[in-house]
């Protein structure tokens, strides 16, 4: 993995304008053509209280995720996990917004230096399943090897969450180990995803 010097070298990934980044935090807002990546902040805390809370969002995360999903629990993760790990360098963590609606938080997103979890996302309810998700990947997938330069990017999935590992295939990822992972939801058969810098860039050749 990459020094942390290498954190603030400048590179392709689509950046908002100077004028609109959030100059408190280390790493830049993001847009893609529907979307903005917001670095997160506390006050982001409510918000996250009232979307992430669904089965169907947490089933497949970590079973680190307490559930019942405690009141206070985003603003706990924010001030305990989230920011202190954003301080250290050792994570990324935007809040998505439609550009057309930039105050309503809709969804997370997430980059970190663990060895076989580098990104993670979900999103409320209501926006999945118009290709949201596809949009920010490709962006913070951009940002992990083109600013941040990591040679690798790695994803556990589980096997039967289809939707996440749907995202992978179409960003030309492979499966490169199966395992056993405690969800929230349980122990379930799980897959690691990969992708290389040079398959990334070989791949965005090809598609331009
Ligand atoms: C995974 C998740 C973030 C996807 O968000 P999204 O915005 O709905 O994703 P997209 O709309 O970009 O869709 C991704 C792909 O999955 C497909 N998909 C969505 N739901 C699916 C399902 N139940 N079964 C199979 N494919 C599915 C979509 O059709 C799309 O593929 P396509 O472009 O070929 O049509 C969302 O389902 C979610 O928040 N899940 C809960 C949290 C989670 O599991 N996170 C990942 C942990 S590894």
């Amino acid at each position: 993995m990459s020094s942390k010097s290498s954190h603030k070298s400048s590179g392709t990934a689509k950046t908002k304008s100077s004028s609109s980044r959030n100059t408190a935090s280390p790493y830049p807002a993001l847009e893609t053509p529907r979307l903005l990546l917001k670095p997160v902040e506390l006050a982001d805390a409510p918000q996250i209280q009232t979307l992430f809370p669904q089965w169907e969002i947490v089933r497949y995360l970590r079973n680190i995720v307490p559930w019942p999903y405690p009141p206070g629990g985003s603003l706990y993760y924010l001030r305990e996990m989230a920011l202190p790990a954003i301080a250290r360098g050792d994570a990324w963590h935007w809040t998505l917004r439609l550009k057309e609606n930039p105050g309503q938080v809709i969804g997370f997103i997430s980059l970190m230096k663990n060895e076989n979890e580098n990104r993670g996302f979900w999103m409320g309810l209501q926006w999945q399943g118009c290709g949201l998700m596809s949009e920010a990947c490709d962006v913070v997938t951009e940002y992990w090897f083109e600013v941040l330069k990591f040679p690798v990017l790695r994803a556990p999935k589980a096997v039967e969450n289809s939707a996440s590992r749907r995202i992978s295939e179409k960003q030309g990822m492979r499966v490169i180990a199966t395992e056993e992972r405690d969800y929230v939801c349980g122990r379930l058969p799980s897959e690691i995803w990969e992708i290389t810098a040079e398959e990334w860039r070989a791949r965005k050749k090809v598609r331009s």
